[in-house]
């Protein structure tokens, strides 16, 4: 049901202290910490004695103790105290994740260790760049991951839920050309001599017609950037006022998600009215998508399982995604199946 064998937005990096912070990854239960040297440690947020969660211990150096009859661990999840006894049980092991902290946000590894490779962690720099100013937010979405991957690579939804936003007619009338390298699936929309969206003409201080362009760059299957904005009639597009969204989709049960956001505009980077404008503005946004998307999970909630979608061509970007998201958990599940019969030979 979740591709498991990749790196997971968990949190922000103001968001864990030396004070335990409970979070639920692919119907994991974490608990994150933050050891004395500042290193961020992910830990299975359930005690091996009898199960209380770890989350509600507290934290010493590395070690995190149980907060019902003090086991404790290190980092690592070995066992290093049984305050009881002087021995320690073999089987007294929390399993921990591999953990990246980046640009502010901190990822987790959730599958094969052997597997977790930094190096396919996307490029956030966008978050932590003097010549970029960002507007950050997270929501907890009441919805499948599956339905925010398809709301960023179809986004015709603008016209009808945003139109004091970021939306205008004229979205839905321009085509998509879609892209697909690898594992990454890009849905790109030019939308010539047109008007800035009222939310960021105040902002670019704007009036009169411009190229508007938006391209979802989803890395399936948990990360989307959109490199989005205006530029002069016809001119390339970096010549433009230029918009970066990053989106870490964290699915934390089958019907719920995370949803971490950070806005980066090249413009008006010094600009505080601007900034607490789109602060506003963005927020809007998200609720906006929070709430279609409720909607829509209830609408899918009773739908029989032989009814399907009927998708469009606006919708290119959104099949493609899924034939390769379906082929990553199809390859989860041999590489399952395998270690399974590698285990019982
Ligand atoms: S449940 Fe954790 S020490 Fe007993
Ligand atoms: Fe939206």
């Amino acid at each position: 049901m979740y591709v498991l064998n990749t790196w997971y937005v968990t949190a922000w990096s103001h968001e864990v202290t030396t004070t335990p912070v409970k979070r639920m990854v692919c119907e994991i239960p974490l608990v994150l910490y933050r050891n004395v040297s500042g290193q961020v440690r992910i830990l299975e947020d359930r005690c091996p004695h009898r199960g209380y969660p770890l989350s509600a211990g507290v934290t010493h150096d590395d070690t995190i103790e149980c907060g019902y009859h003090g086991f404790t661990f290190d980092g690592a999840g070995t066992c290093t105290r049984v305050p009881a006894q002087s021995t320690i049980p073999e089987r007294a092991v929390v399993r921990s994740f591999p953990v990246v902290e980046k640009d502010g946000w901190i990822w987790v590894w959730t599958g094969d260790k052997s597997l977790a490779d930094e190096s396919q962690i996307p490029d956030t720099h966008y978050m932590n760049d003097p010549a970029w100013a960002a507007n950050t937010h997270s929501y907890l979405f009441e919805c499948r991951a599956d339905l925010i991957h398809d709301n960023l690579l179809d986004l015709t939804h603008e016209s009808f839920i945003h139109t004091s936003t970021v939306g205008d007619d004229y979205i839905y009338k321009h085509g998509i050309t879609v892209e697909v390298e690898g594992t990454v699936v890009s849905a790109d929309r030019l939308m010539p001599n047109v008007a800035p969206p009222p939310l960021y003409a105040k902002t670019m201080g704007l009036d009169g017609l411009f190229d508007r362009f938006h391209c979802t760059e989803f890395h399936v299957p948990n990360y989307h950037i959109l490199h989005s904005g205006i530029t002069g009639a016809g001119r390339p597009r970096e010549e433009g006022y230029l918009i970066k969204v990053l989106n870490g989709i964290t699915p934390i049960t089958a019907n719920t998600s995370w949803y971490y956001y950070c806005f980066a505009r090249n413009f008006a980077i010094d600009d505080v009215q601007a900034t607490a404008d789109l602060q506003e503005g963005l927020a809007t946004v998200l609720d906006e998508d929070a709430d279609a998307l409720r909607l829509q999970e209830i609408g899918l909630s009773t739908r029989p399982s032989n009814v399907h979608d009927v998708l469009i061509a606006q919708d290119a970007g959104v099949a493609k995604a899924r034939r390769i998201m379906k082929q990553l958990l199809d390859a989860e599940a041999q590489f399952r199946d395998a270690a399974v019969t590698a285990t019982s030979h």
